[in-house]
């Protein structure tokens, strides 16, 4: 009963049009706003403490709250010793991760850093295709992710028959994948890539026709900055594809000194707005180092997290609640710590699946 009723308070609230595409979309955000409380109920115990009442009751909180934190993080210290572990978290995850990991980055920085690694056990803290693209580039290595529910809708909208139908319809043409892919589509692939080096990739492909998969915002922004021909895939993110012009419009005009900063897996005329487009890295080098002190966030929101701490002068606007990953944030630091104790759940790619697979990461690696 609450999910029509919040959904007709949403409409008209917003005024939003009555043409399906519209009444689609409040859908999206609405299922997207369930999802992202019901991963907030199962918190990590030490967000779950609440802080209610009277000063001297806060205080008291804080310190249990302070003291739990401190007791998980020596679990997990003790753990990363014992397991030979490094951990790598994605911007994407909760703060409580990102302040344990040993390295924090987008998906090129730790998948590199999960080729060259010389821990026996690496705990991937993102999504499932970021853990099975470790397992691909470290095969001998065990590869834990804290919870194996967190996939990626974008990487699930590509399918291997219809790949191949693509690449039989254009038998000259090369594929470039996002690394957004399930380990069975790269292994049908030439050359990986990620939003932050797209564009090189691209370029550095000998043919004249790319068959692209599976963004399609990505895709219509690489294909602005290369002269090759590319034949796009219909896929998206969700999270990135719900941030709307009017979204935008309506920050804009709550912060008019800040600039706009958003990734390419938005909508073409979001990205079109942009003040600066790049990839989450790019999002963050761009922050720290302009002299602007206010900034609309056009990307997930645990971008906060290094965000703050590279400048804690300036000030960040997420540019709407819903640029939240639900996938990324069903990780917490109890999980974190049970997987190591467990050593469970494993990602598995089968070995003549991941042998094909590694070819396509490989070359994306190599390219300068
Ligand atoms: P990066 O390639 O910037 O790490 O982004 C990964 C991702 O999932 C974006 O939505
Ligand atoms: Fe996938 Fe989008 Fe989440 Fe990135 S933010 S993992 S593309 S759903």
């Amino acid at each position: 009963m609450t999910v029509p009723l919040t959904l007709c308070k949403l409409i008209v609230k917003h005024r939003v049009k009555f043409d399906t595409l519209s009444l689609f979309h409040v859908f999206l955000r609405h299922v997207n706003f369930i999802i992202m409380m019901r991963i907030e109920r199962e918190d990590s115990a030490v967000n779950r403490i609440r802080i209610r009442g009277g000063s001297k009751v806060e205080a008291q909180a804080l310190e249990r709250k302070a003291e739990m934190n401190r007791e998980l993080k020596e679990r997990l210290f003790q753990l990363k010793k014992e397991r030979n572990a490094i951990i790598l978290a994605h911007y994407y995850q909760r703060d409580e991760i990102q302040e344990v990991a040993d390295f924090r980055g987008d998906s090129f920085l730790l998948a590199q850093k999960a080729a060259s690694t010389d821990a026996e056990t690496i705990v991937f803290c993102g999504v499932h295709f970021m853990g099975e693209s470790a397992k691909i580039l470290a095969p001998n290595k065990t590869v834990l992710i804290p919870d194996e529910r967190a996939g990626c809708p974008m990487a699930d909208m590509v399918n291997v028959d219809g790949l191949r139908k693509l690449k039989a319809q254009h038998p000259n043409a090369k594929v470039v994948t996002y690394i957004n892919s399930s380990a069975e589509i790269k292994a049908e692939t030439d050359i990986c890539c990620t939003s932050s080096n797209a564009v090189k990739v691209i370029n550095s492909v000998d043919a004249d026709e790319i068959i692209w998969v599976p963004d399609k915002n990505l895709g219509h922004y690489v294909q602005q900055h290369t002269d090759k021909k590319l034949i796009i895939w219909e896929g998206y993110c969700n999270t990135h594809d719900m941030l709307t012009v009017k979204d935008v419009v309506e920050m804009k005009a709550k912060h008019p000194g800040a600039e706009f900063v958003v990734h390419p897996e938005c909508r073409a005329e979001v990205v079109a707005m942009g003040d600066f487009v790049g990839s989450t890295t790019a999002i963050l080098d761009y922050c720290k180092n302009s002299s602007a002190k206010e900034f609309i966030v056009g990307t997930e929101d645990g971008t906060g997290y290094q965000l703050r701490k590279d400048s804690p002068d300036k000030e960040f606007h997420f540019a709407t609640k819903f640029l939240v990953c639900p996938n990324m944030k069903v990780n917490n630091l109890k999980k974190l710590i049970k997987c190591l104790e467990t050593m469970q759940p494993q990602i598995y790619v089968p070995p003549a699946v991941a042998d094909k697979a590694r070819a396509s990461l490989e070359r994306m690696l190599q390219v300068k």
